[in-house]
């Protein structure tokens, strides 16, 4: 199994690292465009082996391709993060033309890879590699809602005042601030639903903590979060790499689950060897559906800036 991490800035290493701790992958090939970068934190990681008890080969590559050919899978964090008080949507102009080539690159040297999609905006970056890669597209898959949904346990724990491996909870929709749906209602503490815990006044409060999950880190370290993304990263690679059949909500291309057409949007899926193995449509309310509508028409606004 070897994976390629394009972007050795805080997000790829973490997501590095976390793969070579979970020694499933024979070979990590992390790289970037700065020179001797990945490879000095190839080196760093590489010193933490005997450590941490991995034996995981993780290489680095001051952009050259040909390192990463025959990847199984490829996760592509490329491009500048959000600084405070920026949206993920305002990284489009710069982030657009660095996915779209790292994504060429990829699989010129990789046919058969799996992308992992984590640039912002990550739906809109999705897409993006859906229109401009042959890929079929099982094979590119966005991540954004196994981190939002991290943090929306992070926020039930924090309101139960209980482990967050006592709680099971899903994100769905669009990587923004606006355009997340935390699915409340279905979110359980060991199979009892939270609302029979906490009031709707709480469970507000966790749900709009959840939204701006990112922006809150962005304005407390000065930049974009990196441990849980590279955390929810890794999940996703273990999930395909040791075809796990696990189900997390990922950004998939939409061709007419929830009667939504032509975009990549969070929704929950089986992820194995295959990559998306299979969307899952679950019954969603009303309510539910019609925010998991403006969420797609908010992520359908950003596309059509791919234009320009
Ligand atoms: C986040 O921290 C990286 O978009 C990412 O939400």
């Amino acid at each position: 199994m070897k994976v390629t991490v394009v972007g050795a800035g805080a997000v790829g290493a973490s997501c590095a690292e976390y793969i070579a701790i979970k020694n499933f992958a024979s070979e990590v090939v992390l790289v970037d465009i700065k020179p001797k970068f990945a490879e000095g934190k190839a080196m760093d990681l590489m010193q933490t082996a005997s450590l941490n008890g991995f034996d995981t080969q993780i290489i680095g590559s001051t952009n050259d391709y040909s390192k990463t050919a025959g990847s199984d899978i490829a996760v592509i964090t490329s491009g500048i993060p959000r600084k405070p008080g920026m949206t993920r949507e305002e990284l489009i102009g710069i982030n657009a033309g660095i996915v779209q080539s790292v994504a060429k690159e990829v699989v010129n040297t990789s046919p058969n890879v799996i992308l992992i999609i984590v640039s912002n905006p990550m739906d809109t970056m999705t897409y993006l590699v859906h229109r401009t890669t042959e890929l079929p597209k099982n094979k590119i898959i966005g991540m954004g809602g196994a981190l939002d949904s991290a943090r929306f346990k992070y926020r039930l724990a924090e309101a139960l005042q209980c482990p967050s491996s006592d709680i099971d909870g899903m994100v769905i929709g669009g990587h923004s601030d606006k355009g997340m749906v935390p699915l409340t209602r279905l979110a359980t503490r060991n199979s009892v639903r939270v609302s029979e815990f906490l009031s709707e006044e709480r469970l507000e409060r966790v749900l709009e903590d959840t939204k701006v999950g990112g922006a809150t880190l962005t304005s407390m370290l000065g930049t974009s979060a990196w441990y849980a993304p590279g955390a929810a990263v890794s999940a996703l690679v273990q999930s395909i790499a040791c075809n796990q059949r696990k189900v997390f909500p990922c950004s998939s291309f939409l061709d007419g689950e929830y009667d939504l057409y032509d975009l990549c949007l969070g929704v929950p899926v089986i992820l194995g060897k295959n990559g998306i193995e299979e969307i899952i449509q679950i019954n969603l309310t009303d309510q539910e559906i019609d925010q998991l509508r403006s969420s797609a028409e908010g992520v359908k606004a950003t596309n059509s800036l791919l234009k320009n």
